[in-house]
């Protein structure tokens, strides 16, 4: 052994191999650092890609269905409309000719008639988007109320608290779209009597609230959602805005459905 070095020739080759072991070490997990960053930034972008494709896709598919309705709202409207005025004008007509007992029969037909053409010429209003946007998502929630109460199978209550938000139109459509799918379910599955309406405006937010006194939902949301349409859309559209949906029984009986949404401010709304 030499007198005089401070290391041995060992020591050094010792300490130079410890610093290349730290090095390749330190590469190593430097890399596979970079690699994981890649990983995450690829499955984020994926993930912001099928984002990005399922909400052009629903857009798409609500737009196709406002043109549907749309047209089926003309359709209702001028070709239905029209072929029941004929109607009772020929009845009309008819009835100068007739007996008392048969101009009885006449008039009868004649009022079922008249109705038949009030109940279309207001379906074909409250499903128009035009009209939706015409009235605002709240009136058109009224008279789609309105529109049930008039059937007499259900008493409506509703009640509006706090000052009213302004809402783009686009989402007062959305939103309008949920709460007739809520109705119409009520309508067709609930078998209840009543309908408590509520809409709670605070701030920049507002909370609606549908509930019926019916038999309440027997399944899962995962079950409802696989049974029909309706429920489906009706979250893939409160995603779209975005709002909170929520679908639960009633405190003693039936259904309640809840829509919770928050208008973002001007400047965040350009982003
Ligand atoms: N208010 C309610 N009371 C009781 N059951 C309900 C209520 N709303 C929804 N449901 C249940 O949820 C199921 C799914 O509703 P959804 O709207 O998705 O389908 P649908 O009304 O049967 O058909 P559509 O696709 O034409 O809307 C219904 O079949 C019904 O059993
Ligand atoms: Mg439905």
């Amino acid at each position: 052994m030499q007198e005089g070095l401070p290391f041995s020739e060992v020591e050094l080759i010792l300490f130079g191999s410890t610093v290349i072991i730290l090095l390749l070490a330190g590469l190593i997990i430097f890399s596979l650092f970079i690699h994981q960053k890649r990983k995450y930034r690829y499955l984020q972008d994926k993930s912001q890609l099928k984002n990005n494709f399922d909400r052009e896709l629903l857009r798409s598919q609500l737009e196709i269905q406002s043109q549907a309705f749309e047209s089926i709202s003309r359709e209702l409207h001028d070709n239905v409309g029209t072929l029941i005025s004929i109607a009772i004008v020929h009845l009309q007509s008819l009835e100068v000719t007739l007996q008392e007992a048969e101009k009885n029969t006449v008039r009868a037909a004649d009022g079922l008639l008249s109705e038949a053409m009030g109940t279309l010429r207001d379906i074909s209003k409250s499903i128009h988007p035009e009209n939706i946007s015409r009235l605002g998502w709240q009136d058109s929630f009224i008279a789609e109320l309105d529109r049930i109460c008039k059937t007499k199978l259900f008493t409506v209550a509703h009640s509006i608290e706090g000052d009213p938000i302004d809402i783009e139109l686009d989402k007062q459509v959305i939103i309008f779209r949920i709460i007739q799918e809520t109705l119409n379910n009520i309508v067709k599955h609930s078998n209840g009597s009543h309908i408590d309406a509520r809409i709670c405006f605070s701030d920049r937010h507002v909370v609606i609230t549908i509930a019926d006194d019916g038999r309440g939902l027997n399944r899962t949301l995962i079950e409802l959602m696989e049974s029909g349409s309706g429920v489906r859309n009706m979250f893939a559209r409160a995603a779209m805005l975005p709002a909170v949906l929520t679908i639960k029984p009633g405190n003693t009986s039936g259904t309640v459905v809840e829509l919770s949404y928050h208008e973002p401010a001007m400047e965040l709304q350009k982003i």
